[in-house]
C-alpha cells in the first residue's frame, strides 16, 4: 500500500506533467493535490502538445483513474473548457476523471479580487496568473469558501449569491471596474458540466483504492519555492506544494507516502515576481529562454531564466524529503560552451552561504558560481546515461553529489519517450 509523489523542486515549469504522462503506465491513480488552474502541465505525444490545467496529466492514459483531491481548487470556467478539448479527443471523462466533492471553487468574482489586488499593489505585484487562486484559498481558510459537493445542494445559488455579495464589497474597496456578465453566464455553464462528472467523496474514494492495492502516483503543481509556507514569501501561490501537501490535499495517512520523486530543470526558471539569486539579465538568460522555450504554458509570458540553484535544491529537497531526483531540459544545454551553476549564495554583509535566508525576499543576494565545460553535442536521442557524453555524467555526477540524492531520470526533449532511466529506479 503506497503512494509514491511527483513534485517541482524550483519555481514550477519544471516538467511535472511529462514526467507524470511517462510514468503514468506504473500506476492506477493519478492524482492531483494543490493548486489549480494557475498550474500549466505540457504533455507531448504521437506528434501532439496538450497543457492541461486542473485535470491531472494520466488522463491520456486508458484504465488509470485519475482524481482532483480536496486540496484542488476548480474554475468551472476552465474546467469546461479543459473538459470539452479532452471530449474532443475521445476520452472518456466518465470513466477515469474523478473529483473530490471537498475541493473548493474559484467564483469569477474571486478573479476579478486577484485582479484588483494585483493592481493595488503596482510594482510590488506577485505576478499571480490572475487565476484567481490566492483569494480562493483565503475564502477556504477564511470558512466562507463554496465546495464542488455544494452545487448538488437546494441553497447552492444563495450561497453563491452570499459569497459574491461579499465579494463585491471588497472588489469596491479597491476601486476595480468590472463586469460579471459574461464570466457568470459561463460559470453556471461549467457547474453543469461539473454536476454531470463524477463527484465523489475523494478521501474514501483514494483510501479504499489504497486498500485495494492500487498504485497511486501524486501530481504536485507549482514548485516547492512558490510554496506559501516555504517559498519567497510573499512572492508564491497560495497553497503548499511540498510533499506534506499531498498527505492534506487527498486526505491520506503520512505513512503511504513511498518515492518523493523530486523534479529539477537543468537550469532555473521564474516566472512573475520574486527573488531569483541565480537570474541571468543579459544574453546567456535570453539564450536559455529561446533554446528552452521558455513562454508559460498557462498565462504565455516570457519566464525569467538563470542557472541551477544549488542551495535552493538542497532546501527544497530536505523539506520533501526527496528519495530521487529527475533532471529535466538537460538538452536545452547542449549548445552552450559553459555552464554555470550557482553553488552558493553571497549574502550583502559579505557572508558565503548555502542556507536561504529569512528575509530572501528583500535581499540582494549574489551567486557564486561553478563553472562547467560544454558538452557541446545533441543529446537528444541518448537511450541510456551510458551513452550520455562524459562533460554530461561529469555535471550529472557533481549534482548527485552536491544534492545527496539519486538522480534516476534525466529528460532529454518535451516527447513522451526522451526519457532516460537508470536500472536502480525504484517506483512503488
Ligand atoms: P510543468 O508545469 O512542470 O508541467 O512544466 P510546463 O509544461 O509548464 O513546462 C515545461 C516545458 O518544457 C513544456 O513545454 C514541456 O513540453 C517542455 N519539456 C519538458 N521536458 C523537457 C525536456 O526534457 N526537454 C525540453 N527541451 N523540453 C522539455
Ligand atoms: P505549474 O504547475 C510557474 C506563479 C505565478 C506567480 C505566483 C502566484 O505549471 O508549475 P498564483 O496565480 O498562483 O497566485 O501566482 O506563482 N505560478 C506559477 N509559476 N508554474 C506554475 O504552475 C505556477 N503557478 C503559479 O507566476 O508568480
Ligand atoms: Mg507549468
Amino acid at each position: 500500500m503506497s503512494v509514491d509523489l511527483i513534485l517541482g523542486l524550483q519555481w514550477g515549469d519544471e516538467g511535472k506533467g511529462k514526467i507524470v504522462d511517462c510514468l503514468a503506465p506504473n500506476y492506477d491513480v493519478i492524482a492531483r493535490f494543490q493548486g489549480g488552474p494557475n498550474a500549466g502541465h505540457t504533455l507531448n505525444f504521437n506528434g501532439n502538445k496538450y497543457v492541461l490545467h486542473t485535470i491531472p496529466s494520466g488522463v491520456f492514459h486508458e484504465n488509470i483513474i485519475n482524481l482532483i483531491g480536496n486540496g484542488v481548487v476548480i474554475d468551472p470556467i476552465n474546467f469546461k473548457q479543459e473538459i470539452d478539448k479532452l471530449i474532443e479527443l475521445n476520452i472518456d471523462i466518465q470513466k477515469n476523471l474523478f473529483i473530490s466533492k471537498k475541493a473548493h471553487l474559484i467564483l469569477p468574482t474571486h478573479r476579478i479580487l486577484d485582479a484588483a489586488s494585483e493592481q493595488s499593489k503596482g510594482q510590488s505585484k506577485i505576478g499571480s496568473t490572475l487565476k484567481g487562486i490566492g483569494p480562493t484559498y483565503m475564502d477556504k481558510t477564511g470558512r466562507n469558501g463554496i465546495r464542488v459537493g455544494d452545487i448538488l445542494s437546494k441553497d447552492f445559488k444563495d450561497q453563491y449569491e452570499q459569497l459574491k455579495a461579499k465579494h463585491q464589497k471588497l472588489i469596491d474597496i479597491h476601486d476595480y471596474e468590472y463586469d460579471l456578465t459574461e464570466l457568470e453566464q459561463k460559470w453556471f455553464e461549467g457547474i453543469e458540466v461539473l454536476k454531470s462528472l463524477n463527484l465523489v467523496d475523494g478521501t474514501y474514494f483514494i483510501n479504499d483504492l489504497i486498500k485495494k492495492g492500487k498504485k497511486v502516483l501524486a501530481e504536485g503543481a507549482q514548485g516547492s519555492m512558490l510554496d506559501i509556507d516555504f517559498g519567497t514569501y510573499p512572492f508564491v501561490t497560495s497553497s503548499n506544494t511540498v510533499t506534506a501537501s499531498a498527505c492534506i490535499g487527498l486526505g491520506i495517512p503520512p505513512k503511504y507516502i513511498n518515492e518523493v520523486i523530486g523534479i529539477a530543470k537543468a537550469y532555473c526558471t521564474r516566472v512573475g515576481s520574486g527573488p531569483f539569486p541565480s537570474e541571468l539579465e543579459d544574453a546567456t538568460g535570453e539564450l536559455l529562454r529561446k533554446e528552452g522555450h521558455e513562454f508559460g504554458a498557462t498565462t504565455g509570458r516570457p519566464r525569467r531564466c538563470g542557472w541551477l540553484d544549488v542551495p535552493a535544491l538542497k532546501y527544497t529537497i530536505m523539506i520533501n524529503g526527496v528519495t530521487q531526483l529527475v533532471i529535466t531540459k538537460i538538452d536545452v544545454l547542449n549548445e552552450f560552451d559553459q555552464i554555470e551553476v550557482c553553488d552558493q549564495y553571497r549574502l550583502e554583509d559579505g557572508t558565503i552561504t548555502q542556507e536561504l535566508p529569512f528575509d530572501i525576499a528583500k535581499s540582494t543576494i549574489e551567486s557564486v558560481t561553478k563553472s562547467f565545460e560544454g558538452w557541446k553535442t545533441n543529446i537528444n536521442d541518448a537511450e541510456s546515461f551510458d551513452v550520455l557524453p562524459e562533460l554530461t555524467t561529469q555535471y550529472l555526477n557533481y549534482l548527485e553529489e552536491a544534492l545527496e540524492v539519486p538522480i534516476t531520470m534525466v529528460s532529454t526533449g518535451p516527447e513522451r519517450e526522451k526519457l532516460i532511466k537508470k536500472e536502480s529506479l525504484a517506483l512503488s
